[in-house]
């Protein structure tokens, strides 16, 4: 927890020395962003890792897996959730670290870059925002609720864009939030200012955090069909508990668009 905390800690301050700097921007499809500050965070945070757990297995975004898949603990590093956010100074993104032990989250860390709030939680240890326990909140009805999700960079291609499930909801309840950081969307509903959460198209290294984190405030965290969660499966749904199975109940109601569009809009018809 303290090696974690410190390289989360330290990267945070790493990508604030870029505000104002003009950065380079990649993309690595339509939308989809990479940039020198997310390289330079990893390279710390793999730098801080590699001294301590010269054994264990680190995932991260960028630079893919390093050590043997056969090791009991693996990192997943994501070393700046909220690229498309940083890239345009939009102040919401962190640095989000989780290990798992057996392809189950049991740690996580996550910096807010902009706030410096501190995120850590550990199994069977609770969770904490600056070293003060946080816990979900009690909104038992989903028209009382206040919920966020995201949407995956393969929006474009796919009709499981999540489109649909989020008009749905956004009649439902009281609001639906876009943060643009999964990280920070697991953290505020670990915090109780946000009631539950849902998104396709996850990396472990989005989740991994935010997973340990909403446990261990109390929430519930699984598939959208209530099953077990693999960090793995690219989908999930985290909510207070109390509006777990409503959510669910929901989400399995909602079809995808039946259609998807292309991008770069309708192709012409040839001679028109
Ligand atoms: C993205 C953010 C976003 C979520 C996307 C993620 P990145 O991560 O967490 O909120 O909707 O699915 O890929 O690319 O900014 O690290
Ligand atoms: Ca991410
Ligand atoms: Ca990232
Ligand atoms: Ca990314």
């Amino acid at each position: 927890m303290d090696v974690a905390s410190e390289a989360a800690l330290e990267a945070a301050a790493l990508l604030r020395s870029y505000g104002g700097n003009s950065l380079t921007v990649e993309e690595k499809r339509p939308g989809d962003l990479v940039t020198a500050a997310d390289r330079a965070s990893e390279d710390l945070i793999l730098k801080i890792l590699r001294r301590h757990f010269p054994e264990d297995v680190i995932l991260t975004e960028e630079s893919g897996q390093q050590g043997s898949a056969q090791g009991l603990y693996a990192w997943m590093i994501d070393p700046l959730d909220g690229t498309t956010n940083f890239a345009h100074g939009y102040p919401f993104a962190a640095v989000s670290i989780g290990l798992l032990q057996s392809r189950e989250p049991v740690l996580g860390v996550i910096c807010d870059v902009f706030r410096g709030d501190l995120f850590r939680a550990g199994q069977g240890m609770g969770a904490t925002r600056n070293h003060k326990p946080i816990q979900v909140s009690t909104t038992k009805e989903l028209s009382h609720s206040l919920l966020v999700t995201g949407f995956a960079y393969d929006r474009r291609e796919t009709p499981d864009n999540n489109y649909a499930e989020f008009c749905h909801f956004t009649h439902l309840t009281q609001g639906v939030r876009r943060g643009g950081s999964a990280a920070l969307d697991l953290a505020y509903v670990a915090t109780g200012q946000l009631d539950g959460y849902w998104e396709r198209g996850l990396s472990p290294w989005d989740i991994a955090a935010g997973i340990v984190l909403v446990r261990e405030a109390g929430g519930k965290v699984t598939a959208y069909d209530g099953s077990p969660v693999d960090v793995y499966s690219g989908r999930l749904l985290a909510s207070n508990g109390w509006l777990h199975s409503a959510m669910q109940q929901e989400l399995a109601q909602v079809r995808p668009l039946p259609v998807s569009f292309p991008v770069g809009g309708i192709p012409k018809q040839p001679g028109k």
